[in-house]
């Protein structure tokens, strides 16, 4: 793999800034970002008085604890344009999360907030390593769903060649990436896997490929991962994450030559942590959920939106805007098994431990009596033809998972290529409990 190193003068000021500097920015930031919500949206209105607080008693970056907290279920309520903050002729794009059921959550933008994403995007791939002038195939799906197109304004900011390819048709990737020669890839590291079957289906070495930067996010993803990604294709694999609610993707991004976490961009959103069941905000260091309060956006302004992912806040870098660790997963997706949390990035780790099996495998719970049961179902490599060698990896990771995780669970060997590949987020658990 080619080291990647940052070229300093390409960088945005604020990326290189003092912490002072940077507190200055997001308090000013803060303080008009409030007296907007206040003022122009009815929602925010009637929260701020409700909770008894005003955006004139912000007098310090902590005072933004006195804000009541916004949730997801506030843009249902609302659904679905109650929460904008501008008149509808000035919002220039909807996009929407489609959720598992029912409607989707709306967001909007003004073109100020189209600008300043894609200039965080651009930004994003700069600290992946992507430069102007590189190619770029874009697989994160077009759509209502924020990747796609919000990747794509980003691309062409920074003045890079954009493949539009959404997420799907993986034969057809293979070969666009093949006859393109893109340098760069956005996908969700599940589909990423997809789209490495595919480049051995077709008797191609994905080593050879022309890519060398994969920025994937959109769904919890481990280290392991990374790895297996990096040395299946020969490039750097860097995270970037974000919400629909907050913006989209290039909310936070790992930078190439640390990957070490994701630097959050803070001179457009403030993070805190919080303990989810006390709500008590807690100092940088601790793990709990993270909130944050957007800066600049105007059409959907968030104060203190409850994003339910689990991370904590640690110091800058590579870039001086603190960062948060890789997400381990949500609180939503957080398994309770016989009284032990269980989240599937850990089963994750453990499959990717175990040689002979492929990082294909989705946990089905299930209910037995009063006891709740849990099954990983999990491909085995092709080179895996005979019962004995499956059996010893499915022994194999019950162990791993039993000792390092602390559950139980049994496994079931799925032959390759036999389980449903990802076209963009996996679903990794199936439910199959009574509901109560
Ligand atoms: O997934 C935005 C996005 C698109 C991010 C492309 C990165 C790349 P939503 O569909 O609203 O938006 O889902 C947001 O996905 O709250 C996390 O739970 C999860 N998520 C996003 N990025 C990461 C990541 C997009 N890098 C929800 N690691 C978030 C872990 C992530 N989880």
């Amino acid at each position: 793999m080619k080291a990647l190193p940052p070229d300093p003068k390409i960088l945005d000021p604020i990326e290189t800034a003092s912490r002072d500097e940077i507190e200055a920015l997001q308090f000013h930031r803060m303080k008009r970002s409030l007296k907007h919500c206040y003022e122009n949206s009815s929602f925010y209105r009637k929260r701020f008085i409700e909770a008894d607080v005003h955006p004139e008693e912000l007098k310090t970056l902590a005072d933004i604890a006195k804000f009541p907290f916004t949730y997801k279920q506030d843009l249902r309520d609302t659904y679905p344009f109650g929460m904008f903050a501008v008149p509808q002729n000035k919002v220039v794009r909807i996009h929407g999360s489609s959720g598992t059921t029912g409607k989707p959550t709306v967001v909007g933008y003004s073109q100020s907030d189209i600008d300043n994403w894609a200039n965080l995007i651009a930004r994003s791939i700069r600290a992946a390593g992507g430069r102007s002038g590189d190619m770029l195939h874009n697989a994160y799906g077009y759509g209502l769903f924020t990747g796609g197109i919000g990747a794509h304004y980003g691309a062409e900011r920074l003045g890079c060649t954009v493949i539009p390819m959404s997420g799907g048709q993986t034969e057809r990737q293979v070969t666009l990436i093949n006859d393109f020669r893109p340098r760069i890839i956005t996908v969700t590291p599940s589909y990423m896997l997809s789209i490495l079957d595919e480049f051995r289906r077709q008797g191609l070495d994905p080593r050879q490929s022309s890519l060398e930067i994969g920025i994937f996010g959109a769904e919890p993803w481990t280290n392991a991962m990374r790895e297996e990604i990096e040395n299946a294709f020969d490039m750097h694999a860097v995270d970037i994450y974000g919400l629909s609610e907050v913006m989209g993707p290039g909310v936070a991004m790992e930078c190439v030559e640390t990957k070490d976490g994701l630097h959050v961009w803070e001179d457009h959103f403030y993070p805190e942590i919080i303990d989810p069941v006390t709500c008590e905000v807690l100092p940088d260091g601790q793990m709990g959920e993270l909130v944050f309060t957007t800066l600049t956006k105007e059409a959907l302004p968030m104060v203190r939106y409850r994003t339910r992912d689990l991370t904590r806040i640690l110091p800058g870098t590579a870039r001086s805007m603190r960062r948060i660790e890789k997400i381990t997963g949500r609180s939503d997706d957080m398994i309770i098994l016989r009284g032990v949390n269980v989240f599937p990035t850990q089963i994750e780790e453990q499959v990717l431990k175990c040689a002979g099996l492929a990082p294909h495998f989705q946990i089905q719970l299930t209910r037995t009596g009063r006891m709740d049961c849990m099954t990983v179902h999990v491909e085995c490599t092709p080179e895996m033809t005979d019962d004995a060698a499956r059996a010893k990896s499915s022994r194999e990771l019950s162990h791993h998972i039993k000792s390092i995780v602390g559950v139980s669970a049994q496994i079931v060997i799925k032959d390759p290529n036999s389980m449903v590949r990802s076209e963009g987020k996996a679903k990794r658990v199936v439910d199959d409990r009574p509901v109560e």
